[in-house]
């Protein structure tokens, strides 16, 4: 089958803007849009279209940008017979398309505080060795634990794309790893950062992080967890 291809690209060198590009591209229907992407048609020499694609397995979710407009994953993406002969690829809308729908995820990721990807265990140096998780135990913050800071999360994130400053659920997920392992005793400091006027208050529950999410991860209930224990906190 012939897919009928449009890719938003951005040559920083020759383009003020980015502009789409249309490729007519032979595809079979088992084919997945990183297959297409990687075809000859859409990478001829030096003007390749540059995107970020890392495992290529569907796993690492680095490949996050728009497919016909939603959220998806072009190493995961179901089969071309089922997204359709037209296709649109763009980069993640908070990501800045550049050479093509790659994003950048440097700068969405500046917004994970230094410190937060550390756990600060309890007892260390004292040598008491594997200390046990206390209270409901890691079944509290399972979920979160499998957060790969993919950030497409973040950059799907309607909120951040208005409010660049928000710290981002991406660093939010992050957070709340720790804040709620019992062996954590940073977590007044997490939770201070994130009560900061960047912080948890500029989600408005969209849930588009959790559409984007490659983990399946309960994003907007971590938020809500963690406004919860700063309210907490407070009181
Ligand atoms: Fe990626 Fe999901 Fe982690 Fe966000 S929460 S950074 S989408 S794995
Ligand atoms: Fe954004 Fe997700 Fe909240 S999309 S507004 S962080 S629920």
């Amino acid at each position: 089958m012939q897919v009928d291809l449009r890719i938003l690209r951005f040559d920083p060198e020759q383009d003020t803007r980015p502009h789409w590009e249309r490729y007519k591209v032979e595809a079979e229907p088992t084919d997945r849009v990183l297959d297409l992407l990687h075809r000859g048609e859409v990478r001829p020499g030096r003007h390749a279209c540059t995107f970020r694609r890392s495992c290529a397995h569907g796993i690492c979710g680095s490949d996050a940008m728009l497919i016909n407009g939603r959220n998806g994953w072009p190493a995961r993406s179901a089969s071309i017979s089922s997204v359709g002969a037209r296709m649109t690829v763009a980069p993640a809308a908070g990501s800045a398309g550049r050479e093509g729908p790659r994003g950048r995820h440097g700068g969405l990721l500046r917004q994970v505080p230094a410190g937060h990807a550390l756990p600060r265990r309890r007892g260390a140096g004292s040598g008491a060795g594997t200390a046990p998780v206390a209270g409901r135990g890691r079944a509290r913050y399972d979920d979160t634990t499998k957060c790969i800071l993919c950030a497409a999360c973040t950059s799907s994130c309607p909120s951040f794309w208005a409010q660049p400053e928000y710290i981002g659920p991406a660093a939010i997920v992050n957070a709340h790893r720790f804040i709620f392992d019992s062996r954590d005793e940073a977590a007044d400091e997490r939770l201070e950062i994130l009560a900061e006027r960047d912080g948890v208050w500029h989600c408005r529950t969209i849930f588009n992080c959790v559409d984007a999410c490659p983990r399946g991860i309960k994003i907007t209930q971590a938020i809500l967890e963690v406004s919860g224990a700063i309210v907490e906190r407070r009181t």
